[in-house]
């Protein structure tokens, strides 16, 4: 969807292609970068760096987008590990998202935010007794269920609290999804799922147990797709097992394709909407199910960046310089564990025009993984520059950390005109606020 000037493989793209691709964000002659039309200095100079901002417009618009490309024909849970802020969850589930959570933590975010329990589903390998008694008791849409072990342990809960669990078996359709090895998840050899060969026989015995009611089924192939060729693939295994079990005499009233539509993020075109539903009707269409989809990325990845203000600059000696960012690992991890190119603009405009030479982009952390960006053509940066770091609005925040004893970033919601903040910065004294030296240590 995104349509940046050509770029060859090796050739990163320019700052100008990467904010054409970008609709909500633009650099102005004044104000330098804004996103959805407010400065980001403006909420760099009241938040201090580094700090999230995330665009609402750009929220709504990329629903909506995939609600009419859907059609009616599959329901949106938003899949909440991928930007769990309650402003967030707000704002989707007002706009008419459901919610796929996989913790109690995510369900309890999910209900928080006002998000109804008929239109929540808890997916995930591993669940605790807690956990699934929390999700009975609040009355969720469904539970996606990985394996027999879980079948005993949510038929044991249930029974136990007198209730009857809307289950659906997670399936392993064992297809390569063509995405980074650490985030393929429909593989044979993958944790996730039940053996596609085993899910006829669970299923029944899952319709024999006491406290389960199987629903249907559910999958979830990967993150970070491109390409809709697995979709096709795995949505026909489905389609196949669902006709299997409804002859076997199974009810089979739901299926969860899970999530997984990619965006770009450097120079590639996004997932189509329009293909994943082209799939999602060639593979479905008669067979008279309930269809939900479990997109995060997609969502709110493009709608996030992190700001960042260079600390210093060093070395250069025969290799590229270093700028050092006082942003790291700890707020985006992305680049550290999986990688990932993120687009670095800087929000000055007379410094973003500046001639491109290639620097790597670091944080401050003792990690040599602590790196943004390697040979990354950039205009000159210096000493108290500011850069947004982009498409941070998935996977970006809910996998920070306080290593190093860095506190927590703050963040900003910008909506129309007006930004408010969201998140204040975690103070250093926050950092061991629930810690304790026991009295025998004197
Ligand atoms: N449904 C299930 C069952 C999932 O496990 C996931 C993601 C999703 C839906 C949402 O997938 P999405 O539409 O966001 O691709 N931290 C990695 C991504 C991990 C994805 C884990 N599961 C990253 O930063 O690339």
């Amino acid at each position: 969807m995104h349509a940046p000037a050509p770029a060859t493989p090796d050739q990163d793209p320019t700052l100008a292609a990467l904010l054409a691709a970008r609709p909500h964000l633009a650099m102005h002659a004044h104000d330098g970068l804004v996103m959805e039309g407010v400065a980001l200095n403006a909420v760099a100079d009241a938040l201090g760096t580094p700090c999230w901002v995330y665009g609402a417009g750009t929220l709504r618009r990329r629903l909506d987008s995939l609600t009419a490309a859907l059609g009616g024909l599959a329901r949106v849970h938003y899949a909440v590990k991928a930007n769990d802020h309650l402003a967030l969850l707000h704002l989707l589930g007002g706009a008419g998202a459901g919610a796929d959570v996989v913790s109690g933590g995510e369900l309890a975010r999910a209900l928080a935010a006002g998000i109804p329990p008929g239109r929540i589903v808890f997916s995930g390998v591993g669940k605790t007794a807690d956990e699934l008694r929390a999700a009975l008791a609040a009355g969720i849409a469904q539970i996606n269920v990985e394996s027999a072990a879980e079948l005993d342990q949510i038929s044991a809960v249930a029974a136990a609290a007198g209730r009857v669990a809307p289950v659906a078996l997670r399936i392993n359709p064992d297809i390569d999804a063509g995405t980074h090895a650490k985030i393929t998840t429909g593989l044979a050899h993958n944790k996730f799922g039940i053996p596609y060969a085993d899910a006829a026989a669970l299923y029944a015995d899952a319709a024999a147990r006491p406290g389960l009611l199987p629903v249907g089924l559910a999958l979830h192939i990967g993150s970070q797709i491109l390409s809709v060729a697995p979709y096709r693939a795995a949505f026909a295994r489905a389609a196949a097992l669902v006709r299997d079990l409804r002859a076997a005499g199974q009810l089979v009233t739901r299926l969860d394709c899970g999530g997984g539509l990619g965006i770009g993020y450097r120079d590639e075109a996004g997932a189509a909407p329009a293909a994943f539903a082209g799939a999602l009707r060639s593979a479905f269409t008669g067979l008279d199910l309930e269809l939900m989809v479990e997109p995060g990325r997609w969502l709110v990845g493009p709608a996030g960046l992190l700001l960042a203000t260079v600390l210093l600059t060093k070395g250069g000696q025969g290799m590229p310089p270093f700028v050092v960012l006082d942003a790291a690992m700890t707020e985006l991890m992305r680049p550290a564990l999986y990688d990932a190119w993120h687009g670095i603009v800087p929000l000055d405009p007379a410094r973003a025009a500046g001639p491109a030479v290639p620097v790597d982009v670091v944080g401050p952390v003792c990690e040599s993984a602590d790196t943004f960006a390697r040979a990354r053509p950039l205009p000159p940066l210096l000493a108290g520059d500011r850069v947004a770091i982009l498409d941070a609005g998935a996977y970006g925040a809910v996998m920070s950390s306080t290593y190093n004893a860095r506190p927590l970033a703050p963040a900003a919601l910008i909506d129309g005109a007006r930004w408010a903040p969201i998140r204040r910065r975690q103070t250093v004294a926050e950092l061991w606020r629930d810690e304790s030296v026991p009295t025998f240590m004197g």
